[in-house]
C-alpha cells in the first residue's frame, strides 16, 4: 500500500489533547485501507520554546520539509506572552511556517451539522435547512506580513507600524482557488474587501473582477467587510464561496465558525501550490480550558480529514471521516461546548467522543 509522511506538530494547550484524538483516527484510517501514515512528532510553539529554546526550532522545520503534510494543533498561551512579540509562538512559529511553505490559500469550511442546529448561537429559523460556506482566506500576504512593521521610536513617541500590501500575482492565485472551489459546489464568489478606504481593497477588487472573466459559471459578488460581518448572522444561507484577505478572513472565519456551533468545529487547510500542506483546526489553544480534556477534537479530526482530501487524494476516507463525525452528532454525543442539556444528548470528554468516532468509522 501507500505510505504518506506526515509532520505532527500537536504544540500548546488544548492542542497536544486534541491530536490524540486526530491520530487514532489516522490509526483507524490506515486499518480500513491500505494506507500508512508515517508519523514524525516535533515541537512547536510553547513546547519549542520550553524543549528547545525557540518557537520554530530548526529540527522541526527539517521534519516538515521531509514530509507529505503538517498536521498542526494550535500554539500560543498566557506562558509565552511577555517574550518579545518575534520570539512568541504565533509570531516565531505558526506564521514563518506559513511563510515557509508557501500555503497562501487557507480554506475553512463553516458546515451546520443538522443534528447542531440549536448549538449555533442563531435562531433555528435562521439556519434551518443548513449552510455550507467556505471561508478562503488569503494567508501569506496583507498586514501579517507586509514591511515596515513593527514598534518605531522610544517612549511616548513610539509608533507601531503595520503595513498592507497586495501585489497582483497574490491576488490573482487566491482569486483562482476561490473560482475553482466555486465550480465544485454552489458556483458563487463572494470576494469582501474595504474598497471604499483601503488602496489594496481597491486593486483586489479589480484584480478579482478580471480573473472571473475566466471562470463566467460562476456568480461573483462584492461586499465591504463590515457589512459581511453583518450579513452573516443575518441570512448565513446567502453565502457559498467567501474570498478574503488575510486579516478579514481571520476575523470572518471565527464569526462563521460559530455560527456552526463552535469554534472547536471549524478545521481548516493551508495549501502551497502542488499538494503539500498544512492542516489545523481554526481556533486556538484555548487556554481556558487546557489541561481538562474537555476540548471539543472534532476540528482537529475534521483538520485530519481535509489533509487525506487535499494532500493526499483519499477521497473516500477523508469522506468517511466527515460521515462519522455527522454519525456521533447524530447520536447525540456532545463535548461541553456544544451541549446543550437536551433530551438525548450526552455530554462526554474529549478522549469519548474521539472513542465513538472511531467507533463510527
Ligand atoms: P482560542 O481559539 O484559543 O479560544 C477562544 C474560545 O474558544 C475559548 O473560550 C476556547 O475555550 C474556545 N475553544 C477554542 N477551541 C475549542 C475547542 N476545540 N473545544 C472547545 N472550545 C474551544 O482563542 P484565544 O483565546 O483568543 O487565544 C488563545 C491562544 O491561542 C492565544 O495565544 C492565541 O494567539 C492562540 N491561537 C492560536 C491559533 C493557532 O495556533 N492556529 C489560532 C488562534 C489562536
Ligand atoms: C488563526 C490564528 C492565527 C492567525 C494567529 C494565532 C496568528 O488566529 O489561524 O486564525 O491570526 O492567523
Ligand atoms: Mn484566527
Amino acid at each position: 500500500g501507500k505510505a504518506y509522511k506526515v509532520a505532527v506538530l500537536p504544540g500548546d494547550g488544548i492542542g497536544p489533547e486534541v491530536m490524540a484524538e486526530a491520530l487514532k483516527v489516522l490509526d483507524a484510517i490506515e486499518k480500513r485501507y491500505d494506507v500508512t501514515f508515517e508519523r514524525t512528532h516535533a515541537n512547536v510553539g510553547g513546547a519549542g520554546i520550553d524543549l528547545e529554546g525557540r518557537a520554530l526550532p530548526e529540527t522541526t522545520v527539517n521534519i516538515c520539509k521531509s514530509s507529505d503534510a503538517i498536521l498542526f494543533g494550535s500554539v500560543g498561551g498566557p506562558k509565552w506572552e511577555t517574550l518579545p512579540p518575534d520570539e512568541q509562538p504565533e509570531r516565531g512559529a505558526l506564521l514563518p511556517l506559513r511563510k515557509i511553505f508557501g500555503l497562501y490559500a487557507n480554506l475553512r469550511p463553516a458546515i451546520i451539522f443538522p443534528s447542531l442546529t440549536s448549538a449555533s448561537s442563531l435562531k433555528e429559523e435562521v439556519i434551518s435547512g443548513g449552510f455550507d460556506i467556505l471561508v478562503i482566506r488569503e494567508l501569506t500576504g496583507g498586514i501579517y506580513f507586509s514591511q515596515p512593521k513593527g514598534i518605531e521610536g522610544e517612549g511616548r513617541d513610539r509608533i507601531g507600524v503595520d503595513t498592507m500590501r497586495y501585489s497582483v500575482p497574490e491576488i490573482e492565485r487566491i482569486a483562482h482557488v476561490a473560482f475553482q472551489a466555486a465550480q465544485k459546489r454552489g458556483r458563487k464568489v463572494c470576494s469582501i474587501d474595504k474598497a471604499n478606504v483601503l488602496s489594496t481593497s481597491v486593486l483586489w477588487r479589480e484584480i478579482v473582477i478580471g480573473v472571473a472573466k475566466q471562470y463566467p459559471d460562476v456568480e461573483l459578488s462584492h461586499m465591504y467587510v463590515d457589512n459581511a460581518a453583518m450579513q452573516l448572522v443575518r441570512w448565513p444561507k446567502q453565502f457559498d464561496v467567501i474570498l478574503c484577505e488575510n486579516m478579514f478572513g481571520d476575523i470572518l472565519s471565527d464569526e462563521a465558525a460559530m455560527l456552526t456551533g463552535s469554534l472547536g468545529m471549524l478545521p481548516s487547510a493551508s495549501l502551497a501550490e502542488g499538494t503539500f500542506g498544512m492542516y489545523e483546526p481554526s481556533g486556538g489553544s484555548a487556554p481556558d480550558i487546557a489541561g481538562q480534556g474537555i476540548a471539543n477534537p472534532i476540528a482537529q479530526i475534521l483538520s485530519a480529514g481535509m489533509m487525506l482530501r487535499y494532500s493526499f487524494g483519499m477521497v473516500e476516507a477523508a469522506d468517511a471521516i466527515d460521515k462519522a463525525v455527522a454519525k456521533v452528532l447524530d447520536g447525540g454525543y456532545r463535548t461541553r461546548d456544544i451541549y446543550q442539556n437536551k433530551e438525548g444528548e450526552k455530554l462526554v470528554n474529549t478522549r469519548e467522543i474521539g472513542d465513538a468516532i472511531i467507533a463510527a468509522l
